[in-house]
């Protein structure tokens, strides 16, 4: 992928299967939102292809896109900037629902209702605006977006590392359980190891652009090869970047029991 003559993704070569997760990690600014941009066709690849069942999508003109842009959703980092202030949560969650072709206001209404309860907001939530929501709930409510369209591949770049420790551990059992109960395949970008080590099973590591190690995530992290994991593992380990979490539980996996009853 270049940018104006610079090249900030080079030859990166990641295959997930279907129902499978994926991480990328890397440093800041190693190419981790180009690929998840790239992913979702917010931008379009310079050379090489994004094949989605067997369907190059790297090049195809917008008309052809509409059915992946479906099919393939993205939770941002950002849970301030991705919701539309003006909408409340029931509108913004309904919207890929009449995108889809889901017909009647109230039918529309009842399963956004059903989405927002899915992923652990109360009812009333439905007639609230963004700005009434916390970070993870916010949160909450992209994830119920991206639900609503009903996709097949979910792409998490950076989603829980604005977020509070406890809240983070929330938002991660949510996407867990989503692992679960759907047959979602999902790309988690993260730098956190800590994160990435709860919610997938293959791992690529980049640096400057390309791939610099890849493999099981559990067998990458208990021995990586390179200086760069090695670096982010050291990093995920050192308390002062896991703020309130203990330093062994980021790599044992373990979650930090919610801090208190609903989710903030
Ligand atoms: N629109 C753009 N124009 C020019 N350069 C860009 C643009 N977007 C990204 N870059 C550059 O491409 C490289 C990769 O950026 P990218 O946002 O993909 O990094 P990242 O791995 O997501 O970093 P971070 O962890 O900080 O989010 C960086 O050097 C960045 O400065
Ligand atoms: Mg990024």
């Amino acid at each position: 992928m270049d940018f104006a003559g610079f090249r900030a993704v080079d030859g990166v070569d990641l295959s997930v299967a279907r129902g499978g997760s994926l991480a990328v990690v890397g440093g800041s600014g190693c190419g981790k939102s180009t690929i998840a941009r790239c992913l979702v066709r917010l931008i379009r690849p310079t050379a090489g292809s994004i094949e989605l069942d067997g369907l190059d999508v790297a090049t195809l003109p917008e008309r052809a896109l509409r059915p992946h842009r479906r099919k393939v959703q993205m939770i941002f980092q950002d849970p301030y900037g991705s919701l539309d202030p003006h909408l409340t949560a029931g509108r913004i969650v309904a919207e890929p629902l009449a995108l889809r072709g889901v017909r009647g206001r109230a039918e529309r209404e009842r399963r956004a209702a059903a989405l927002l309860d899915r992923v652990g907001l109360p009812a009333a939530a439905a007639q609230r605006r963004p700005s009434e929501f916390s970070g993870g709930q916010r949160q909450r409510i992209g994830i119920a977006r991206a639900l609503a369209s009903d996709p097949e591949l979910l792409v998490c770049d950076e989603a829980t590392s604005a977020l509070d420790v406890s809240v983070q551990a929330q938002v991660l059992d949510l996407l867990r359980e989503l692992q679960r109960d759907t047959g979602l395949t999902f790309v988690v970008i993260a730098h956190n190891l800590g994160v990435v080590r709860q919610i997938t099973e293959h791992i690529v590591v980049l640096d400057q652009g390309r791939v610099v190690e890849s493999g099981r995530t559990a067998e990458v992290l208990a021995a990586p090869s390179h200086e760069v994991t090695r670096r982010l593992r050291a990093a995920a380990l050192d308390p002062s970047t896991i703020r309130g979490r203990k330093p062994r539980a980021a790599l044992a996996g373990a979650v930090p029991a919610p801090s208190g009853g609903s989710p903030r």
